[in-house]
C-alpha cells in the first residue's frame, strides 16, 4: 500500500459530450403503482429500467395488471383497476427496493380481500418496517413482520382502514406514501403532519392526475376522498441522485472544464446536492427549466471548482439523504475537509451509510470521527492506493467510491460492483466515456 498525495487543483480532463442519467428511482416506483390503481390504460417514458423498479413492476402484475414494453425506457399499463386486483399466488419480492416494498405495503393492506406477502433481498430484511407497520396498524391495518422482529417478510391480509392524522416523527417520503397509498386503497381520510418536508413526488403525481391536497403549510397536509383517477401518459426525468454522481466528478475535473448533465428532475425537495455543493464552491447552473407531469425539470452545465468545508444544517438532510456518500467524496477534495451530522436515518438505508463510509474512509487512509448522527474529517491531503472497498451490498457506495477512483486513479478494488444495477444500468459506461 502507497500513499497518493492529493491535490485540489485536479488534472482531471472530461469528454465535452453531454451526458444523461436513467429515468428517475421514486418517480419510476409511483407510476407503477398509480396506474395500477387506476383502471385502464396509462403509459411513461423514461422509466427507470433497473432492479428495483423492475422488481415492483413484477409485484404488480402478480396483482393482474399488464406491463408492456413499447420502446427503451417506455411501459404502456393496462389495469383491472385497483378494486379487481387479485392476490398474488406467491410471495411479492421486491429485491433491493424499500421504496416498493414500503408503497406497496401501504397500497394492499388498504385493499379488502387481498392476502399477501412482502419480501426482499438480505439488505432489504434488514431495514426497519416498524415505521410503517406501526402508523398503518392505527388505521386498522392486518400487517406483521414474519419473524416479528419489525423487519421483512411482511404477511398482510388488506382491510377498509379508517380516517388517520399522523404525526410523523421522521421526515420519511416513504412513510408518507405508504400512509398515502392506504388511504386511497381504502377511500378514507388522512391527516399528514412530518418534521421537514420529504420528496414529494406522490403528492405532485396525485396533484398531476387531477387530485387536491389541502395545505395547512408546507409540511403539514390533508387528503379526502373521492380518489378518481383516470390513466394520462407520465415523462419520466432523469434522476438528480444519479446524476449527482456526474454533478460530483465534473466539479473535481479540472480549471476550465463543463459538464452537461441533460433531462434532470429537479423537484425543490431533491435539489438539496446542488445547494450544498454550491454552497462548497461548486459552480453549478440550472438552464432549460420546464415543467413536465407535475415535476421540475432541467439542464446542468457543471464546472471544475474548488471546494470548501461548510456546516450542512439539519434542513437539507432530508433533501440530500441519498447523496451523502458522493457529498463525502466531493468533501476529501474540500478545503478544510467534511463534517455531516443530524443524519441518523443514513443508518437505515441499503446499507449502514454511516458504518460503510467510515470503514471504508479509514481504509482510505482518512481519519474520520464517527457519530451515532453522521462523521467528519479534517483536510485531506494523501490518501492509500489499492484499498479494498466493501460495498455492504448498496449501489450508492459502490458508485461512490468508482467516482473517486476516477478523479484520481487509487487503484480501488470494489467487492461488488453489481449492486449497482439497482439503480443504475449502464453507470460504468457512462463513466468510461467521461474520463478515458
Ligand atoms: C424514497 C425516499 C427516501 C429515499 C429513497 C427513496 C422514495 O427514503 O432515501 O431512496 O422514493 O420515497 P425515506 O423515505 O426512508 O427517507
Amino acid at each position: 500500500m502507497q500513499n497518493m498525495n492529493i491535490t485540489r487543483k485536479s488534472p482531471l480532463k472530461l469528454a465535452n459530450t453531454p451526458v444523461s442519467v436513467p429515468g428517475d428511482k421514486s418517480l419510476s416506483h409511483r407510476f407503477v403503482i398509480f396506474s395500477s390503481i387506476i383502471q385502464g390504460g396509462s403509459e411513461c417514458t423514461g422509466f427507470l429500467e433497473a432492479e428495483d423498479p423492475l422488481h415492483t413492476m413484477k409485484c404488480f402484475s402478480e396483482l393482474g395488471v399488464h406491463f408492456e414494453k413499447i420502446g427503451e425506457s417506455s411501459y404502456k399499463v393496462s389495469s383491472p383497476g385497483i378494486k379487481s386486483w387479485k392476490s398474488p399466488n406467491k410471495s411479492l419480492d421486491f429485491g433491493n427496493g424499500g421504496t416498493g416494498i414500503r408503497l406497496s405495503a401501504g397500497i394492499l393492506a388498504g385493499s379488502p380481500g387481498i392476502l399477501a406477502t412482502l419480501t426482499g433481498d438480505a439488505s432489504l430484511q434488514k431495514r426497519p418496517m416498524n415505521r410503517i407497520l406501526d402508523p398503518l396498524r392505527k388505521m386498522g391495518a392486518k400487517i406483521a413482520s414474519m419473524h416479528s422482529d419489525g423487519k421483512a417478510p411482511l404477511k398482510l391480509e388488506g382491510v377498509q382502514l379508517k380516517d388517520y392524522f399522523y404525526e410523523s416523527p421522521i421526515a420519511s417520503a416513504q412513510v408518507k406514501s405508504c400512509l398515502i397509498f392506504a388511504a386511497m386503497a381504502s377511500g378514507v381520510s388522512l391527516e399528514y403532519k412530518e418534521p421537514e418536508l420529504s420528496r414529494d413526488h406522490t403528492e405532485n403525481m396525485i396533484r398531476f392526475l387531477g387530485g387536491e391536497i389541502e395545505y395547512l403549510s408546507a409540511t403539514h397536509f390533508r387528503l379526502k376522498p373521492p380518489y378518481n383517477f383516470s390513466g394520462k401518459k407520465f415523462s419520466i426525468p432523469g434522476d438528480i441522485s444519479s446524476a449527482s454522481f456526474f454533478i460530483v466528478l465534473g466539479l473535481l475535473a479540472g480549471d476550465g472544464s463543463i459538464l452537461h448533465i441533460k433531462n434532470i428532475g429537479l423537484n425543490p425537495s431533491r435539489i438539496g446536492i446542488i445547494e450544498v455543493l454550491k454552497l462548497m464552491g461548486g459552480k453549478i447552473h440550472i438552464v432549460n427549466q420546464r415543467e413536465e407531469c407535475g415535476e421540475i425539470t432541467g439542464d446542468l452545465e457543471v464546472f471544475g471548482s474548488e471546494l470548501h468545508r461548510i456546516n450542512i444544517e439539519e434542513k437539507w438532510i432530508p433533501s440530500i439523504i441519498d447523496e451523502i456518500p458522493i457529498l463525502t467524496i466531493a468533501g476529501i477534495f474540500s478545503k478544510a475537509g467534511f463534517s455531516i451530522e443530524n443524519a441518523k436515518e443514513l443508518r437505515a438505508k441499503e446499507s449502514d451509510r454511516i458504518h460503510a463510509m467510515v470503514v471504508n474512509l479509514k481504509k482510505l487512509g482518512i481519519q474520520v470521527i464517527e457519530k451515532e448522527d453522521g462523521y467528519s474529517f479534517e483536510e485531506i491531503t494523501d490518501l492509500h492506493t489499492g484499498a479494498e472497498i466493501e460495498t455492504f451490498m448498496d449501489h450508492r457506495i459502490a458508485m461512490s467510491f468508482s467516482i473517486l477512483n476516477a478523479v484520481i486513479n487509487l487503484d480501488l478494488k470494489i467487492d461488488d460492483v453489481s449492486w449497482v444495477e439497482t439503480s443504475f444500468p449502464g453507470f460504468f459506461d457512462k463513466l468510461k466515456s467521461l474520463v478515458s
